[in-house]
């Protein structure tokens, strides 16, 4: 029989996290399945206890259950706590269910991967599910943190939360771009079909070491990552993000630790266009 495991959302249209596994189980020659598995909100409890009882290792959840999740767990995780929220369950042979969220680390290991050192002082911009886990994780590598949010309360809230770091006006982030030397936008602007930012002259006060890191993936060059080529910054794309963040998952339920390789990254780079 082989090990199970499987990523839930709701529709779960787009996801990558199949390309994912089902690679890492062919290179390492572990006898294992990963499915995608749509469980609309209505049946996402039933639908996780039914695969636990079925033999499943584990799963991985995205949008919209992940805040559900955490509800859900028997175990938080350090990681989990720290995001507020969960996007790795674990079935635990005692019949518990542990719950973690990688996205923070695997942003800061896609950062290392790029060669990106950290700690570093850091503009943060947009405060919802994806950036508590991101920020959590640069305040844990030692960076100095600064939000920037459309919606103000989001920001001041977030920052409390994680107790630490400060906030900055979304409107004049770019006039204090020049105090910082890493940009991280997890807005979702720069999705497809969703910008109309003026990015370049967004960038204009910038230093010239500044890193700029987009965690949107889809496309994989956003009019921020151009932006930061125009003015001769280096970029940091969000794929490495997507391709960290699924291998302590990856260990859990299969029990080896998988690389991210360049052949796994231009198996997914050919699904994005
Ligand atoms: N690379 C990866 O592995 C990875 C992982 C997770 C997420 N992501 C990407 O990260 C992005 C955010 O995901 P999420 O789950 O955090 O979404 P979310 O919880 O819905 O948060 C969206 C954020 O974008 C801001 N925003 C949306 N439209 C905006 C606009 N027109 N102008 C300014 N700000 C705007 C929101 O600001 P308000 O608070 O003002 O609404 C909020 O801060 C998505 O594109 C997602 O694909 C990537």
């Amino acid at each position: 029989m082989p090990k199970l495991a499987a990523v839930t959302g709701w529709p779960l249209t787009y996801t990558r996290s199949p390309i994912l596994h089902s690679y890492w189980c062919e290179r390492y020659r572990i006898k294992g399945l990963y499915l995608r598995l749509p469980l609309a909100p209505e049946n996402f409890e039933r639908g996780v206890r039914a695969l636990q009882a079925l033999g499943f290792a584990g799963l991985n959840v995205t949008i919209p259950h992940k805040e559900t999740a955490f509800a859900l767990v028997d175990q938080r995780g350090l990681s989990a706590q720290r995001a507020g929220s969960v996007n790795t369950l674990i079935f635990e042979a005692d019949g518990q269910i542990r719950g973690e969220c990688t996205d923070g680390v695997g942003y800061v290991d896609s950062l290392r991967e790029a060669g990106v050192e950290l700690p570093r002082k850091t503009l943060v911009l947009g405060a919802g599910g994806a950036s508590r886990a991101v920020c959590a994780s640069l305040l844990d590598a030692g960076c100095s943190l600064t939000l920037a949010n459309r919606t103000r309360t989001r920001a001041d809230n977030l920052i409390a939360a994680l107790g630490g770091g400060a906030v900055t006006d979304w409107q004049s982030w770019s006039e204090r771009l020049g105090e910082f030397d890493l940009l991280v936008n997890t807005t979702s602007l720069g999705m497809a079909g969703q910008d109309g930012y003026d990015w370049v002259g967004s960038l204009t006060h910038a230093d010239p070491e500044l890193v700029v890191s987009d965690i949107v993936y889809m496309p994989l060059e956003t009019p921020l990552l151009a932006a930061a080529r125009a003015h001769g910054l280096i970029g940091v794309d969000g794929l490495g993000m997507l391709i960290h963040q699924a291998r302590p998952g990856f260990k859990a339920w299969f029990g080896t630790y998988p690389d991210a390789d360049p052949v796994l990254r231009a198996r997914v780079v050919e699904t994005l266009d």
